[in-house]
């Protein structure tokens, strides 16, 4: 009798926990004991979460409340609700996702998802020193001319081979942006065709996909996790993926640490890092320059840089194939702005067209759609409503790039939008925000957006893209993920004359 009258009270307490709420929570849909509203969210999108995050706040309004497992998760959807979140610092942090953990030694590590004085002195070493190494700078351009006019050899080559002019341009971009940044990170480059690094590539892609945003943030116990292959495929870990990287990564500090440079020699990240942690090992036993942290920052790194760019040069490709007159609007431009050359960053501000293309592009194929999730570190308000802490927060920002309460028709790719009358010049929108906002702001975005124009400008100038014959219109549809990828596809590319 006694186990009944227990089970019953654990069942009582259970659902009320269910239905019970904090006070002046957001509105939203209540769940059932213990698994929250996770099992009815994809009714409201089959493929992806943020459509359906943003199906729900049509229903429950800007700032939606729920609870997925035990973990309350807030859904916001609107320009002014989502930069009010950007901009309070009580919703800065990062979730303790099992994912993270299982990807970082299990301890929050890396700077993508740790939070308060350790993100902020990791951030900072790592922006500084990036800087320093050419970051964001023209002073490495000849560097991303160098891997630009690679790419277009390739393409070159993989067109001429053909009869028909068709160019498989799946992940054809990855190699060459991510040896602009791993110069800075390693100070080499790799081998398009390489198999080490492509299969590095692929393992990345890979760890990307197998997950998204949302589920990716619950909270698991690591013994459920280590123990249930169910729980973690369901989450979207998988540790196999990521291991390869690591150990990569883990070989190239053992050639740093051989070499051994100084900081007055460091000629990339790693010798930075390494002589910062002699440095502070020395003064400090307790110091959080680790090796562990080291490969948890270069894995972020690595992660962001060979997924976001590529991906955004990628969908602008597609959206350029399927919008010929764009295209020819744009090659128009940059003949009569960089006449037989490519173009360069000094051509940026004479090419408002070809840049109102690529806002375009990013503003309709966002890559990061949800941002990467925030934590509330302590109780807050937002839009009027309190945020309990220990919430993570899914900021739509492909809500925000898509709302026809501010773009007219924004299913429609319509570069003109982003200028002025005459298009002479582009106008900035407060709605266009890719990269976020505030102090957990997109740490590469000076990078990605000079590889973003460089790449796609010179490919555009260099080609003319059109569908394939006997192959359907690439797809805008994207792959999901922990961010938004585009789907391999085939097409004529043609060099100019
Ligand atoms: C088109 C390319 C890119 C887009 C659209 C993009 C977008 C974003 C967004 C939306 C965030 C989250 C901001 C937030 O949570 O509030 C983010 C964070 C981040 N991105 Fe990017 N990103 C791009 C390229 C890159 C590149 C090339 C790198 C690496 C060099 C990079 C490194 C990071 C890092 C480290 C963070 C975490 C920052 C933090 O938590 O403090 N991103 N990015």
């Amino acid at each position: 009798m006694i186990p009944e009258i227990c089970l019953t009270i654990l069942l009582i307490g259970l659902v009320i926990n269910a239905v019970k709420r904090p006070r002046n929570f957001p509105p939203g849909p209540r769940g059932l004991p213990l698994v929250g509203y996770l099992p009815f969210l994809s009714s409201w999108d089959p493929n992806y979460p943020h459509k359906a995050m943003k199906k729900m706040s049509e229903v429950y309004g800007p700032v939606t409340g729920i609870y997925l497992g035990l973990t309350p998760v807030i859904s916001v959807c609107s320009h002014e609700a989502v930069k009010e979140a950007l901009l309070n610092e009580d919703l800065n942090g990062r979730p303790h996702s099992s994912i993270t953990l299982a990807r970082n030694f299990g301890e929050q590590l890396g700077i993508m998802f740790v939070m308060g004085q350790f993100w902020q002195e990791h951030r900072r070493f790592t922006m500084r020193h990036l800087r320093d190494l050419g970051f964001g700078k023209t002073s490495i351009e000849d560097q991303m001319m160098g891997e630009l006019k690679d790419l277009i050899t390739d393409m070159e080559n993989s067109s001429q081979s053909d009869a028909q002019r068709v160019v498989d341009l799946k992940g054809i971009f990855q190699v060459s942006v991510l040896n602009i940044l791993w110069a800075m990170i390693a100070g080499k480059r790799f081998r398009r065709n390489d198999p080490k690094f492509q299969e590095l590539l692929t393992a990345n892609e890979q760890f990307f996909r197998a997950g998204d945003p949302i589920r990716g943030s619950i909270p698991v116990p690591s013994l459920v996790l280590n123990h249930s292959r169910i729980v973690r495929e369901f989450i979207g870990l998988k540790r196999e993926l990521i291991e390869p990287i690591q150990k990569f990564i883990q070989n190239t500090i053992d050639d740093h640490q051989l070499t051994n440079r100084s900081a007055d020699e460091a000629t990339d990240f790693i010798d930075f890092y390494l002589n910062e942690m002699r440095k502070q090992k020395a003064e400090n036993p307790f110091t959080t320059f680790t090796n562990n942290q080291l490969i948890a920052t270069v894995t972020d790194l690595f992660g962001a840089g060979a997924e976001s760019t590529s991906g955004s040069i990628g969908f602008a490709i597609i959206h350029l194939i399927r919008n010929q007159e764009v295209q020819l609007k744009m090659q128009m431009e940059l003949d009569q702005v960089c006449g037989e050359y490519l173009p360069t960053l000094n051509h940026r501000s004479s090419l408002p067209y070809t840049e109102a293309v690529l806002m375009e592009a990013q503003r309709c194929s966002s890559i990061a759609p949800y941002a990467v999730p925030h934590y509330a570190v302590k109780d807050t308000q937002l839009q009027g409503y309190t945020i309990p802490k220990g919430s993570v927060i899914m900021l739509n920002l492909d809500a925000v790039l898509l709302d026809d309460g501010y773009w007219k028709k924004p299913e429609v790719f319509l570069p003109e939008r982003h200028l002025n009358e005459d298009g002479t010049k582009v106008i900035k929108s407060d709605h266009f925000y890719p990269f976020g906002l505030g102090k957990r702001m997109c740490l590469g975005d000076s990078l990605a957006k000079n590889t973003y124009f460089l790449f796609t400008a010179a490919l555009i100038k260099q080609f003319r893209f059109e569908p394939a014959p006997n192959e359907p219109l690439p797809s805008l549809d994207p792959t999901n993920g922990f961010t938004l990828g585009y789907r391999g596809f085939k097409a004529v590319v043609v060099p100019r004359s």
